[in-house]
């Protein structure tokens, strides 16, 4: 799966940069609040970290932040955008869990993430977490009654969409303690601040 998402987002990584990324803000807030929950100079991992704005922003605030990308665009563009922070060309999957991190941010990752492979990413986060260590992630938000995953022929790639309450229960089955839950961008997508 991770080969196609690669190659999606090498084709889009300007694009969606310039949309969705840079001077977009629509993270500020939640970044604000994530930092509110850590304590000084915390090492973070951004994973999925696409262009590196909220990496940056991070970084800005006296974090030690490592950006890990699948893309290698992406990291291309992160590195031109913060020259200054951490970025990995990576998939999360594969970094070695022996550094342990006091926070993870994953914003506008986990929908990429297919209803069967979702457990076994978020045991690869919870591993990454040192004890107490706080995870930020969204997830986009089921217009129906139940969860599903749409295939996208043309791209290769999985889109999610998880019910608010599947989305609770799969933290709380990791052995996640939820802080704050709260929808964002209207109701189409959803962020949570969990404990380890
Ligand atoms: C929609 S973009 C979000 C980028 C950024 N976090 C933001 O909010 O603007 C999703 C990013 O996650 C990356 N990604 C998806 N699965 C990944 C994985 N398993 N490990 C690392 N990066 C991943 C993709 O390459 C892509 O750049």
């Amino acid at each position: 799966m991770s080969k196609e998402i690669e190659k999606y987002y090498n084709k889009i990584a300007e694009e969606y940069t310039k949309q969705h990324g840079y001077g977009e803000q629509l993270s500020i807030g939640s970044l604000k609040k994530f930092i509110k929950f850590l304590p000084l100079n915390a090492d973070i991992l951004d994973v999925g970290c696409g262009g590196g704005q909220d990496s940056k922003f991070l970084y800005d605030n006296n974090l030690n932040v490592l950006g890990i990308d699948v893309s290698k665009e992406m990291i291309k563009l992160s590195k031109k955008y913060s020259p200054e922070t951490s970025f990995k060309v990576l998939n999360v999957i594969d970094l070695p869990s022996i550094k342990k991190y006091d926070g993870i941010w994953c914003s506008r990752v986990f929908h990429n993430v297919s209803i069967k492979e979702q457990d076994n990413f978020l045991k690869k986060l919870r591993v990454l977490l040192k004890k107490d260590g706080i995870l930020y992630l969204t997830s986009v938000v089921s217009d129906k009654k139940e969860d599903y995953d749409i295939f996208d022929l043309n791209n290769k790639i999985t889109k999610k969409y998880l019910m608010p309450k599947s989305f609770k229960d799969l933290l709380i089955k990791h052995n996640f303690k939820i802080l704050k839950f709260k929808y964002w961008e209207g109701k189409k997508g959803m962020e949570v601040f969990a404990q380890k």
